[in-house]
């Protein structure tokens, strides 16, 4: 199936992070197409895990909801399930990550080490979403303890892939070196009409345009230089810096978890958010102080209050 995707700035997924409220935001700013952070096809299908996780708004839209598995029939099963239920605009697998639970489920990041197997797991899920004309994505990374870039690329699209977001670094590296943008370059020239996104390490506007043009990707994903500054997709739009201080970042916050309190309990929104309030901080004068008086809040209340007086402190 086509998936058009032309110059697109595209909010990365990041676990803990870009949910619904996050992800709504992102759009608002000017964010083209957003994804859901990974969630397992197992519990999907046995469990109804998906909950918070899968939750989104026509808002989002363009949205694709990510899945990790191991065995192609479970993850097939799960897409169908997740399309049935939301209707995004695409479901992704997830073949990058390597946190300790997914290795040892031999899972996502596992199995760059098997291209074969993740060519077996995106042919599955692509017939089974065929009847529904919902397109099957993948993220990936140059492989596991090497660069086996070209052999994982050639059965992904031999599978019938619809776009394919690459971050290039290994798995085993983590998130040490830098990401191997040259690569991003070579994978466009493979992919042939499938759109190619590029994911790492980009930190400001000024870098988007610059990778476009370098590598001919069609989308550019902004992962955690989005939870510093969200502000990164209006900027680019506008080809223009912005610069916010401590009023608007709480403003931010505030708003997030008015948004984040629809589909999360009221104080584990609280607790969610901290994560964020952390990262939006950075380059703040005071961050220390800051964190330090926010963070220490027990209560939902005690957490309003807190960034209300933090946010008096002026700019
Ligand atoms: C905290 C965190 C959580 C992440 N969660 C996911 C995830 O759920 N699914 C995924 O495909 N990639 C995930 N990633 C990888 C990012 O999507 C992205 O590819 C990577 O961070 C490199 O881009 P960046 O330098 O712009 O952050 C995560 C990265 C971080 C730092």
């Amino acid at each position: 199936m086509k998936l058009k995707i032309e110059r697109e700035v595209i909010l990365a997924p990041l676990a803990g992070y870009t949910h619904s409220a996050f992800r709504r935001l992102c759009r608002r700013l000017g964010a083209d197409r957003v994804y859901s952070e990974l969630m397992n096809a197992t519990g999907i299908i046995f469990r109804g895990e998906e909950k918070e996780l899968a939750y989104f708004t026509d808002e989002e839209r363009p949205i694709h909801l990510q899945l990790y598995g191991r065995n192609p029939e479970e993850i097939a099963q799960a897409a169908v399930k997740m399309v049935e239920k939301y209707r995004p605009e695409a479901i992704d697998i997830n073949f990058g990550c390597s946190v300790k639970k997914v290795l040892k489920a031999k899972a996502a990041g596992y199995l760059l080490q098997f291209p074969e197997e993740m060519g077996r797991i995106v042919k599955e899920t692509v017939e089974a979403l065929k009847p529904y004309g919902v397109p099957v994505t993948a993220k990936i990374r140059l492989g596991f303890y090497e660069d086996t870039l070209e052999e994982i690329a050639e059965n992904l699209l031999k599978a019938g892939v619809s776009a394919i977001a690459l971050h290039p670094r290994l798995a085993k590296e983590g998130f040490s070196g830098h990401a191997r943008w040259e690569r991003i370059r070579d994978l466009k020239k493979i992919a042939g009409d499938v759109p190619v996104i590029g994911s790492g390490d980009v930190r400001s506007w000024r870098e988007i345009d610059v990778k476009f043009e370098e590598t001919g990707c069609n989308g550019v994903m902004i992962g955690r230089a989005a939870l510093s500054n969200p502000w990164i997709f209006k900027e680019y739009k506008e080809k223009r810096d912005i610069r916010t201080g401590l009023k608007e970042r709480v403003e931010f916050i505030l708003e997030e978890l008015s948004l984040m309190w629809e589909f999360f309990e009221r104080e584990r929104a609280c607790k969610v958010i901290k994560a964020q309030i952390s990262q939006i901080f950075k380059g703040i004068r005071g961050k220390a102080k800051l964190n330090d008086m926010v963070m220490r809040s027990k209560s939902c209340e005690e957490l309003l209050s807190n960034l209300r007086e933090v946010s008096n402190f002026g700019n």
